[in-house]
């Protein structure tokens, strides 16, 4: 399915419930390993979403600002990215150029992103591919400046969104998670994972 801003592209039940289960159980081995945090904003806030991630890079955000970082808070690296999921980035992107991180977000019922854009990598000529697994969230996305009319889409488990061309630069967020929407994720909640090239 495509919607209006060019580029932006939603694989809706890309993956089935036992690819869906295969993507959790490795990712469940990337939390043991560098187990979730909460980020602060610039501004010393803490985000709702709870973060890790897996790559060469992780994406960090605190008094500092925002930046990609090669290590976990604990000091250690990340984790690889498991195999099923760069599977995922080649069927979709067909790019023999791999991701250097996959950050893992975890919405809780009240989790939420607000509009923001990706802009943290050293290019955006290519995409961010994005992975929802768990309950739904009400994914918005906008226009490559602020403002203006915004699309929404309820993201599903299993659902595979490409964010490339206009849309790579757009402005996007969650506005809200369905809570007991999906089975997956035995204690509830969303798990989103971004594949992004940041060098
Ligand atoms: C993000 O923009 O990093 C996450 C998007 C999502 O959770 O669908
Ligand atoms: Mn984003």
């Amino acid at each position: 399915m495509k919607l209006k801003v060019k580029g932006f592209d939603i694989h809706a039940g890309f993956l089935d419930i036992t690819a869906q289960r295969s993507v959790l159980a490795a990712i469940r081995g990337v939390v043991a390993d560098a187990p979730f945090f909460r980020p602060e904003t610039p501004y010393g806030k803490p985000m709702s979403v709870r973060m890790t991630a897996a790559g060469k890079y992780g994406w960090l955000s605190d008094k500092k600002g925002y930046r990609y970082v090669s290590s976990h808070p604990s000091g250690r690296p990340w984790p690889a990215i498991p195999a099923d999921v760069l599977n995922i980035w080649r069927d979709v992107t067909g790019l023999e150029r791999e991701p250097e991180c996959c950050l893992i977000n975890y919405y809780s019922a009240e989790a939420k992103m607000g509009l923001h854009q990706d802009r943290d990598e050293a290019s955006t000529e290519w995409p961010v591919v994005s992975v929802s697994l768990g309950d739904e969230g009400l994914f918005r996305m906008g226009n490559v400046t602020r403002g203006g009319k915004t699309e929404s889409h309820w993201l599903k488990s299993g659902d595979v969104v490409v964010m490339g061309g206009d849309a790579r630069l757009a402005y996007h967020g969650v506005d809200r998670i369905r809570a007991g929407s999906s089975t997956l994720l035995p204690k509830g909640g969303r798990l989103n994972l971004t594949l992004r090239v940041v060098t």
